[in-house]
């Protein structure tokens, strides 16, 4: 029988698409293992934002009582540097599996993977920092200008979640398409507002209410303002035009319409907002009437217009026919008009958020990079 080979796995943030993640993880160890030759995937390390289980030795940690048994830790919580340092020790090749949306860790990855080491996440956030950042990642990693022996960096679940919307414009753009303009639905949060406040078929509550109603059933982040912002969808949209090869300098450099009323900016807390937002109905109301009388929906949409180096995010009115006016749910659409599908956009739909779609396209990055390692 062939000898396999090891790889090192290390897991950062445990919530809701870490937890799925380690699922997938223990069931592609499984796989893995029976394939001849065989990947031995060994966890060696588990983190979140105050404990860190590591396996001292470099020996596996039990994926199914990993969590458990990070709970259970009560050693110091060591600095991300050294925890780094321990990883690109181990005795092979190492992944590193970013669930955080944290940023300090997402400034180190140039770092990490010039050690070596590399990286799987659904975390936007170093993606859609300052283009040198951007620019030094990829200048470490393998799969991009960097050295053999550096890391390979992969993010498919920064944008539309498990949806390959990153793999797919990759390659549009390594097969010499020429992608002339991507339009969308970025935010479950934002899709799920609008399908709501403003039915093609009618009706559809006042805004206030139809907030309420996204954050009681858990589609915005604890305060909603960090959905209304548009930064959240403004960040999808730094990355998508960066690799259509626009040299977007961040989330902020281009015009991004926040739907949070100018007064309740400073609210103390997202309850306090909440609370004042019908005050301001009248607004959203307006807005939904002129789409109305043109036959019209409106809708939360980001645009790339790669010829013109144009980039926005706000509200846009679309005829009822429009895909993006007949999206359901909470769903992500992503059109891509290029030069090869002419008028017809390749066009890609379906769940934009949750732990296991995420996680999926985490774990679709994983399988990629450990093809690479090979
Ligand atoms: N959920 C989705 O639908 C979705 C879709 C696309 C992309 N994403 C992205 O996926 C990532 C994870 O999202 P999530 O929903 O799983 O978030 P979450 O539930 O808030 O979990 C975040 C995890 O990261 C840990 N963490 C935060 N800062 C840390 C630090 N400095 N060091 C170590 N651990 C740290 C937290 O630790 P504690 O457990 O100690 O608090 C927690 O385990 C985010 O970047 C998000 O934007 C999520
Ligand atoms: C990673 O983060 C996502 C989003 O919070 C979460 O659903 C998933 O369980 C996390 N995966 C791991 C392995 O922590
Ligand atoms: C996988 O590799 C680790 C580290 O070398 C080792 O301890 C473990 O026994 C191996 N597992 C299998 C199933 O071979
Ligand atoms: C490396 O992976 C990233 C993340 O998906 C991708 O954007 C990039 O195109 C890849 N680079 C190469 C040269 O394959």
């Amino acid at each position: 029988m062939a000898t396999g080979k090891t790889i090192y796995i290390a897991v950062v943030g445990v919530g809701g698409v870490g937890q799925a993640f380690l699922g997938q993880l223990a069931q592609l160890q499984q796989r893995l293992a029976k394939k001849s030759p065989p990947t031995n995937l060994t966890l060696i390390l588990v983190r979140r934002s105050t404990k860190q289980l590591s396996s001292p030795d470099y020996k596996p940690i039990n994926i199914g009582t990993a969590l458990a048994e990070l709970d259970k830790v009560t050693t110091p919580f060591p600095q991300l540097i050294v925890s780094v340092n321990y990883l690109a020790k181990a005795p092979g090749k190492v992944v590193l599996v970013d669930n955080t949306s944290d940023l300090d860790f997402a400034t180190v990855y140039p770092l990490v993977l010039s050690k070596g080491i590399s990286i799987v996440t659904p975390n936007k956030k170093a993606f859609s920092h300052t283009f040198s950042l951007w620019t030094r990642i990829f200048e470490a990693a393998a799969n991009g200008s960097g050295p053999e022996g550096n890391g390979f960096v992969f993010h498919e679940s920064s944008v539309g979640a498990g949806l390959p919307v990153l793999s797919t414009l990759n390659e549009l753009v390594e097969t010499g398409d020429e992608v002339i303009k991507i339009e969308g639905v970025f935010s479950g949060t934002m899709s799920f507002l609008f399908n709501s406040f403003q039915p093609v078929a009618g009706g559809g509550g006042t805004f206030a209410a139809e907030v309420k109603k996204a954050k009681d059933l858990g589609y915005t982040e604890p305060d909603p303002r960090d959905d209304l912002n548009g930064l959240d969808v403004a960040r999808k949209l730094t990355i998508l035009a960066r690799i259509a090869g626009l040299p977007v300098e961040s989330p902020t450099s281009f015009p991004v319409q926040s739907l949070i009323p100018a007064e309740l900016k400073d609210c103390k807390s997202g309850d306090e907002f909440l609370a004042q937002l019908p005050e301001f109905d009248n607004r959203m109301d307006e807005v939904k009437a002129k789409a109305a009388k043109e036959g019209k929906v409106v809708r939360f949409v980001g645009s790339i217009n790669v010829g013109s180096k144009e980039v926005k995010v706000g509200l846009e009115s679309f005829d009822k026919s429009h895909p993006i006016a007949a999206l359901k749910g909470s769903d992500n659409i992503i059109s891509f008009y290029t030069k090869r599908y002419g008028s017809n956009p390749l066009i890609i739909q379906g769940a934009g958020a949750g732990g296991e779609v995420t996680a999926m396209g985490v774990t679709g990055d994983l399988i990629k990079v450990i093809k690479l390692l090979r």
